[in-house]
């Protein structure tokens, strides 16, 4: 069993950073992308302060599928280019939302959601899917958010291997 340790969230990129060990640790020698994407929801689930939704939504054709995850049941297929999950990956960027009721086309999946972080997540260039956080408190995610689970994500993009 992988213990999860709640780094002091004073210093934010410190806390990052020992996420970053923290997920390199649970995955390692792992290359299941279903048993990696669903220990990162988990990792990041619980150790990150004030969030009530964290998981993936993968690429299928020209649509986003609810893949593992942690938090209330969500809607299950996302088109691209539809709400914040398919918005970044449309632009393959992450998307910060500071207010999702202010953000046209969120989908609202639990109502307590206030905020919303997206990473798109892109494999040997091809986008693979994205990781997504939700919030209750609004503002929550910056820009050291961003880049944080930026290079989370990327932990777990190299967990998978090369192999498309
Ligand atoms: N709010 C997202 C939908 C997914 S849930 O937040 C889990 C969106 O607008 O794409």
């Amino acid at each position: 069993m992988h213990t999860i340790t709640f780094p002091a969230t004073a210093d934010k990129s410190g806390f990052y950073e020992d996420l970053r060990a923290q997920l390199t640790g649970l995955l390692e020698g792992e290359h299941d992308m279903i048993a990696n994407a669903a220990n990162t929801a988990a990792l990041l689930y619980h150790a990150l302060p004030d969030v009530n939704w964290a998981g993936f939504y993968l690429l299928q054709g020209e649509e986003l599928v609810l893949g593992p995850f942690q938090g209330k049941p969500a809607c299950v297929r996302i088109p691209i280019g539809k709400g914040v999950c398919g918005t970044a990956a449309e632009r393959l960027q992450s998307v910060v939302v500071p207010d999702v009721n202010e953000f046209p086309g969120h989908i609202a999946c639990d109502t307590a959601s206030r905020s919303e972080l997206v990473v798109p997540l892109l494999r040997n260039g091809k986008l693979l899917g994205v990781l997504d956080l939700d919030s209750p408190l609004p503002g929550r995610f910056d820009e050291t958010d961003r880049t944080g689970c930026e290079r989370l994500a990327a932990i777990f993009l190299a967990s998978l291997g090369s192999v498309s």
